[in-house]
């Protein structure tokens, strides 16, 4: 029998709810694929500040290392937002991305048909999206030195540095042609080459690296005009591969053309160890309500079986169970429509782990 230990870090806000419906669907998923899940749990972000006065324990950080992937649930939230810079809660996101050498984000923005009225744009724009965004995550002006607020003269000046090594383009451009190999076969980088240096050395290393891969088309966009053409006409993108900064805003404008934040998951892989995340975050006003959408929690693990356990069935089985359960017209607050059955965040969790078992 396989056997694969996880570290669960449900974190704050929404995390301990959404992540605890996506521990259900993990334990149908053990039963229905006869695959063993050890859970060990670890605190991170303000849940981890609190007990420990840290974001990201050693402990946690050791819990990690000693699993074969980690599923997270969010983290952050008021509470913590006038602590330091350097123990908010958001730095243990970042510190775990570097951690685990995950410099490869994947999120897909893929449309749901049976949500295509939760999108704000009109149907005929997003029927039949589906986007994969490939976001470089451990360098760039995330992490560029120098960096900091300081004094110069007398006033101050805050500082973040725009970075890439060749060799850190090379291999985020090899995940994304690898990616789009297995999809529609085009790659579309995103760049500021018209300014910025650091993206002339990103479009050139892309080139060089698309000569091993010249069964996928490739183009450029300047990240200004792929922010309007995402919005214009999302149907061109198949793989979009950009920066660390440009990534996590465009992401974000991918994720709205499918309706919901809450559908959501992510992949960050590179390393030995992949972290499987929502793209949402810790959601603070609806937290502890019983309302969240669990389904980008779902959809993360359900990663977690084609990235890490090299099961992508199990992926596919988990997406139809979660298709099932909305074609029979249940949904979140956040999904919800007229004629729909309105459900909590525990219901939705039962409901997709008792379709699988069904299966
Ligand atoms: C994301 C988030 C994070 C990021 C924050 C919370 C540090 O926005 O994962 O997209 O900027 O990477
Ligand atoms: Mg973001």
């Amino acid at each position: 029998m396989k056997e694969f230990t996880i570290a669960v870090l449900p974190g704050d806000g929404i995390g301990p709810e959404i992540v605890k419906q996506a521990v259900k669907v993990l334990d149908a998923v053990s039963e229905k694929f006869n695959v063993k899940l050890n859970y060990k749990y670890g605190l991170i972000g303000g849940a981890a500040i609190d007990e420990t006065g840290v974001p990201f324990p050693d402990e946690t950080k050791e819990i990690i290392l000693s699993s074969d992937a980690v599923l997270l649930g969010a983290v952050g939230g008021p509470k913590w937002d006038n602590l330091p810079f350097e123990i908010r809660p958001e730095r243990a996101l970042l510190g775990m991305r570097k951690l685990l050498n995950a410099f490869a984000n994947l999120r897909p923005a893929k449309l749901y048909d049976e949500l295509i009225d939760a999108s704000t744009l009109k149907p005929e724009v997003v029927k039949g999206v589906d986007i994969m965004v490939v976001r470089e995550l451990t360098s760039g002006i995330y992490f560029g030195i120098p960096k900091g607020i300081f004094v110069d003269g007398d006033e101050r000046v805050g500082i973040n540095t725009l970075r890439y090594y060749e060799h850190e383009v090379e291999r985020i451009a090899r995940v994304a042609f690898e990616v789009a190999r297995k999809r529609k076969k085009k790659v579309t980088s995103v760049d500021k080459a018209n300014v910025l240096e650091a993206t002339v050395l990103w479009r050139e290393v892309v080139e060089k690296v698309h000569k091993e891969y010249e069964d996928v088309e490739l183009n450029h966009m300047y990240v200004d005009n792929a922010a309007m053409q995402i919005i214009r006409w999302p149907k061109q993108f198949d793989v979009i591969v950009t920066t660390n900064m440009f990534g996590d805003i465009l992401s974000d404008a991918c994720a709205m053309l499918t309706g919901s934040l809450g559908m959501l998951p992510s992949a960050s892989i590179g390393g030995k160890i992949g972290l499987y995340e929502p793209i949402h975050g810790s959601a603070p006003d609806i937290a502890g309500q019983n309302i969240a959408n669990p389904i980008a929690t779902i959809n993360s693990a359900a990663m977690m079986f084609t990235y890490s356990f090299n099961m992508p069935e199990v992926e596919e089985a988990i997406d139809r169970a979660v298709r099932n359960v909305l074609a029979k017209g249940y949904r979140t607050k956040d999904i919800y429509s007229e004629g729909c059955k309105l459900v909590s965040t525990e219901e939705m969790g039962d409901l997709i782990a008792e379709e699988i078992k069904s299966m």
